[in-house]
Parts: C-alpha cells; structure tokens; sequence
C-alpha cells in the first residue's frame, strides 16, 4: 500500500494532491493546524464520503513547528511519500510577520528533514519551493541553475528550504526534491491572491454586487499556471528514479492587466472601469520579471503545463459567477 503524507493538505494545492492520489490508490493522511478554520472548506467533498473519509483519508492536528507530534505521526503513519506543501504562503504578508514566516517555512522544512533523517525507513521527500526565490533575476527565464536572488522575507525562506533540501539530499543520501513553482491558481485560491480576488471582483461587479476592485502594483508579471496541473508534477517528481530539483512553470508571462483583460473580458466587462489602485496594497520591494522556463520537468518527468493563463482567468470567473449565483 502506498501512504502518503501531505503537509498543508487543506491549501489549494493540498486538496489538489489529496484527490489526485486517492485516485490513484493511495491511503492519504494531511497534517492541518488544530487553529486552521479553513480545514474543511476545500476537502469537504471528501469529507463527506464514508467511503473515503477515515477509510482511505486520514487527517491529523500538527503544527509545522510541533515537532514532537510529527515525529510521533511519521513513526506511525510510516508514508512511503511526504509532500510538504504547509507555510506561510502570502508574500505580502510575509514584510509584516517575517519572523513567522522564517519559522514557518524556512525552520519548519529543517525539522522535517531532521525527523526524517531519524526514520528507519526514510520515505521519499518533496518540497514546495518558490519562483519568489529568484526575486530579480538577471536571467529569464529562470531554470533550476538561476542564482536565487530572493527580495521578499518569504523569498528568504524558501531560498534557506531550498538549499537544506539539496543540502540533505546531498550530504545524506535523502530523496528530497524541490518542485519550483511559479504562481498556480485555481478556483480553490485564497481570496487574497491577486487572481482569486480579480476572479471574484468580476463576478460581483457582473452581477451587480460590487462596482471597483482596489488593487496595488499593477505592472506586475507572473507566470500563471493552473494548480490541478501542478500537483500532477509533484507525484510525478516523486515517482522518478532519481532525485532532483523541478521549476514548475507554463514558461509564458503576463501582466496584470492581460490578467484583467482575460478575466473582465470573459463577462463583457472593461476591466478599467472598474479597478482602482491603492499603495496600501504595494509591497516594500517586487520581484521582477519571473517567468519560469520547465524545460527539465517537460523532458524529464513527461509533465506538460496545458492552461494558458487567459482560459485560467476565464474559468476563475465562471466558478465565482456560479458559486455566488448558488450560495449568495
Ligand atoms: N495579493 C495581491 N493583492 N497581489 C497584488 C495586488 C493585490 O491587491 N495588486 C497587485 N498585486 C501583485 C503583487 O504585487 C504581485 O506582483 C502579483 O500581483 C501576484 O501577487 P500574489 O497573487 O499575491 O502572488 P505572489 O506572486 O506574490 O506569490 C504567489 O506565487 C508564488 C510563486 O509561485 C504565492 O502563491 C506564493 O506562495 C508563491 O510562492
């Protein structure tokens, strides 16, 4: 029997990956914060499947810092994978609270390996890491050699996750990846990512229920890619015979406002009707010009990003516009 471990299993990609190895046979367990009120909301699905929910699926309270219970769940769970996905994840926020940032997502990925390290049997490890850690590249696009020039507290902490996963893989022998990831998006995006809240900015001004949408920085660019399809990277990397580091990417960049156009568009808005901008939402320093280059996963792992960035915008604003036609 496969088990794998996912840390951070209720965040959009945590679901993600949860239904895409359930369906593959895998028995699941998701570690998620005992303080977290979002832990339902996007697996509730499988929540409520007798058939799934403490059958095949299995959570357990650990904090990313409590490292005691996660050695205690590791020695007894025994997953042949862990993927961990948990931290703090909003780069904005990270200017505010960069000390839990650190230690949420730089010192909380060095416990885990040392947990790790202990096991007798020593399950095949991935990491989330981030396109934040190039933060200014001279170089673009940005592959698995591009020096990291983080310029974010967040940047930072991935940059140490990074490295101590290829620290580990190297000095002991662990099979630890880190998947690079550029921005991935979904439906299931928290609402304070800035295409999520486009998304549902669009649906309510569509529909009548908001007129502007208050943004910050808005010559920013991103490699936007659809999560669902990211996930499939993650067990992709895991399944290799070797270990290594992936940038996860569609290797295509956009603006801000193309974003906008895509998804304003797809609802017969003029998206500068409505969007007004607000320092307060501007960050102390920006990354610039990240668009990923995912050449190594494509050849490698036979992974392939398929949604381009304008049909992600569009079926965004289709789930919102659905989802507040049914529930308000
Ligand atoms: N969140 C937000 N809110 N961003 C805004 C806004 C706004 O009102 N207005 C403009 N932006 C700009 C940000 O300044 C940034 O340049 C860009 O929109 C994208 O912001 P986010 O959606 O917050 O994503 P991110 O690029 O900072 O970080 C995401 O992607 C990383 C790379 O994959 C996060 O998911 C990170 O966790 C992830 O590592």
């Amino acid at each position: 029997m496969r088990k794998a471990l996912i840390t951070g299993i209720s965040g959009q990609d945590g679901s993600y990956l949860a239904e895409l190895l359930l369906a593959k046979g895998y028995e699941v367990h998701g570690l998620v914060r005992r303080s977290s009120n979002t832990v339902r909301a996007r697996l509730d699905h499988l929540f409520g499947d007798p058939t799934i929910y403490n059958q095949k699926l299995f959570l357990h309270y650990a904090d990313i810092d409590d490292t005691t219970t996660i050695r205690r769940l590791l020695i007894r769970i025994q997953p042949t994978e862990v993927y961990h996905l948990a931290g703090q994840s909003h780069v904005g926020a990270s200017f505010e609270i960069p000390e839990s940032t650190c230690e949420f997502t730089a010192m909380g990925t060095l416990r885990l390996l040392e947990v790790l390290r202990d096991l007798p049997e020593r399950p095949r490890m991935m990491q989330i890491s981030s396109s934040e850690i190039f933060g200014r590249p001279s170089d673009a696009p940005q592959d698995e050699s591009t020096p990291m020039n983080p310029v974010s507290p967040y940047g930072v902490a991935k940059a140490f996750a990074t490295q101590m996963v290829r620290v580990y893989r190297d000095s002991f022998g662990f099979f630890a990846c880190n998947a690079i990831c550029f921005n991935h998006e979904s439906p299931r995006r928290g609402e304070s990512f800035v295409t999520r809240k486009i998304s549902l900015a669009a649906a309510r001004i569509k529909l009548g229920l908001q007129k502007t949408l208050t943004l910050g920085n808005l010559d920013a660019q991103r490699d936007w890619g659809y999560a669902p399809e990211y996930v499939e990277a993650f067990w992709k990397i895991l399944q290799h015979d070797t270990p290594d580091d992936y940038v996860i990417a569609t290797g295509k960049s956009h603006t801000l406002g193309e974003f906008l156009e895509a998804a304003f568009g797809s609802v017969d808005l003029e998206w500068r009707d409505h969007v007004q901008t607000d320092p307060k939402y501007m960050r102390p320093a920006e990354s610039h010009r990240l668009v990923g280059n995912p050449k190594h996963a494509i050849e490698t792992l036979d992974w392939q990003p398929r949604t381009k960035a304008p049909e992600l915008a569009a079926l965004m604003v289709e789930h919102d516009l659905q989802a507040i036609r049914s529930h308000g």
